[in-house]
């Protein structure tokens, strides 16, 4: 059963039991993020960690044409320094908020996902990409650089060298391209993408959630610092889970040859 939970501007929330789908909305400009967009998404990423019961987000954008064509140059060709460190910050701020969810977040990338569009798909876990994706950092083509994280998670995601690449000359890749660097797991026929990732969704939705907002937490935050700090994250997060209840059905559930019943305590 699919519900809409609450309404804003320019973003949709729609739940489907622990799965929710997260829509950028504003389809006759691209999606573009202006300041209500990025506002609006953080709000709505709140609201579903503050629901307790959501175990997996997919990330996607309305309309045929695009995630999100970038931050959206006709509010930000107006903007003083302060108004754009102000918004990067707030881009910023976004960004580290999905990647400290405690639940899995797909991005359904189904069209353009350039600039700002490209680095709210880089703070996502990972991406599917619909034969139509197209990808790219084109700041420089306006004098600027990437604002919301691209510099940062594009070279973790795809190496230093393919990430230089991108940001120095905008180029746009498709999706094969994509998928051939790492930057998406996967291409997806266009009008099968969202149903692939509610498949996948509802498949990390069926193990245990606590183990999965742990495997997320220890991902997200071991990747920035040395090997030995992020194996010791590891072996606590792993020491804690034997303190659940998931872990005791789970184990059990081997045992006794049945289905876990995870309750996510
Ligand atoms: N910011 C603000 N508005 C945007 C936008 C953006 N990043 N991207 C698209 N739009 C708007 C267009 O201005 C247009 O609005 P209008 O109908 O009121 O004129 C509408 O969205 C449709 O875009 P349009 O350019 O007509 O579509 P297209 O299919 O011809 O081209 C793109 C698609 C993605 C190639 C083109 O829109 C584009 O280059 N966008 C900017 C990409 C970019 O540089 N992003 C990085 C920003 S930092």
């Amino acid at each position: 059963m699919s519900s809409q939970a609450t309404a804003y501007e320019t973003v949709l929330v729609e739940r489907d039991g622990h799965v929710a789908t997260v829509t950028l909305n504003r389809p006759d400009k691209l999606n573009a993020l202006n300041l209500t967009l990025v506002t609006e998404l953080g709000k709505a990423f709140a609201e579903l960690e503050a629901s307790g019961d959501v175990r997996v987000a997919i990330l996607t954008g309305a309309g045929e044409k695009a995630f999100a064509a970038g931050a959206d140059i006709a509010a930000m060709s107006e903007m003083s320094t302060a108004q754009a460190k102000s918004f990067a910050d707030l881009g910023h701020r976004v960004g580290a908020q999905m990647e400290g969810a405690s639940f899995p977040i797909i991005a359904a990338v189904n069209g353009f996902a350039l600039g700002g569009g490209c680095e709210i798909a880089l703070a996502c876990d990972f991406i599917y990409a619909s034969d139509k994706a197209k990808f790219g950092q084109p700041e420089v083509n306006l004098g600027v650089i990437p604002g919301f994280g691209g510099t940062q998670r594009l070279a973790r995601r795809v190496g230093i060298g393919r990430a230089r690449e991108l940001c120095f000359t905008g180029d746009v890749i498709g999706a094969d391209e994509a998928v051939r660097i790492g930057l998406a797991n996967a291409v997806v026929a266009h009008a099968e993408l969202l149903s692939k990732a509610r498949d996948v969704a509802k498949k990390i939705a069926s193990k245990g959630p606590v183990a999965i907002a742990q495997c997320k937490r220890v991902l997200v935050r071991g990747a920035d610092v040395p090997l030995a700090t992020a194996n010791e994250l590891e072996a606590q997060a792993f020491g804690a889970l034997f303190g659940t209840r998931d872990q005791r059905e789970g184990m059990k559930a081997f045992l006794e040859k049945r289905p876990a019943a995870f309750e996510g305590k």
